[in-house]
């Protein structure tokens, strides 16, 4: 069997879907490989800044990496900025989707809200509100937001940081990709780890 028989999903039978469900399974492998390619073509989006934007993924999980942070950080800071590629109005929320299955609910949290936490930074320059974030002033995972765009985010924008390259992050990206997806030992509902377990003077 190469392909399914149907031409509508709803006249697929047993040994169709079960084909099917083997082709997906193969497919969800490819997809550490496939994320890291379009980080790559993130090179060529958003010109204008002294970093491109691959650059300043790289770069913002390479402070994850020396501020000791585990790698759900790392991975999620490496990709934060994914979305840019396809979903330049809502890119964090992107971002946060595929993150979701594969890493703890905290980093998916701070990466879905890291667009409005950033308005901290330029918000007045550009008509926003800086601090729409105070909405969410009690929620559990403020602070790592608030931390997550100070130390690695809002940073990440220098040329002359020696920052790793992307093949150095290629095995932790398999890593997490590998994950059984939304396992609740790696979700760890409302747990939080340091972003921070290091002094780092940078
Ligand atoms: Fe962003
Ligand atoms: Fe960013």
């Amino acid at each position: 069997m190469e392909q399914v028989k149907f031409v509508q999903m709803k006249d697929g039978d047993k040994e169709d879907y079960d084909f099917l469900t083997k082709h997906e399974i193969k497919h969800t492998k490819g997809t550490a490989i496939r994320l890291l390619k379009a980080l790559v073509e993130l090179d060529q989006s958003l010109s204008g800044y002294k970093v491109t934007r691959l650059e300043h993924s790289l770069q913002s999980a390479t402070r994850a990496l020396r501020d000791g942070a585990d790698i759900d950080w790392i991975v999620s800071a490496l990709l934060h900025d994914i979305g840019d590629i396809y979903a330049p109005y809502n890119h964090d929320e992107y971002a946060a989707s595929i993150l979701k299955p594969f890493v703890r609910e905290q980093c998916v949290w701070v990466v879905e809200k890291h667009g409005i936490f950033q308005m901290l930074y330029y918000g007045e320059h550009v008509g926003s509100n800086p601090h729409k974030r105070e909405k969410y002033k009690e929620h559990i995972y403020f602070q790592d937001c608030s931390d997550f765009c100070e130390l690695w985010d809002q940073k990440s924008f220098d040329p002359n940081y020696e920052t790793k390259s992307i093949d150095f992050f290629v095995p932790m990206v398999e890593e997490v990709f590998a994950r059984k997806p939304y396992d609740p030992a790696i979700i760890r509902q409302t747990e939080r780890e340091p972003l921070t377990t290091v002094f780092t003077s940078k």
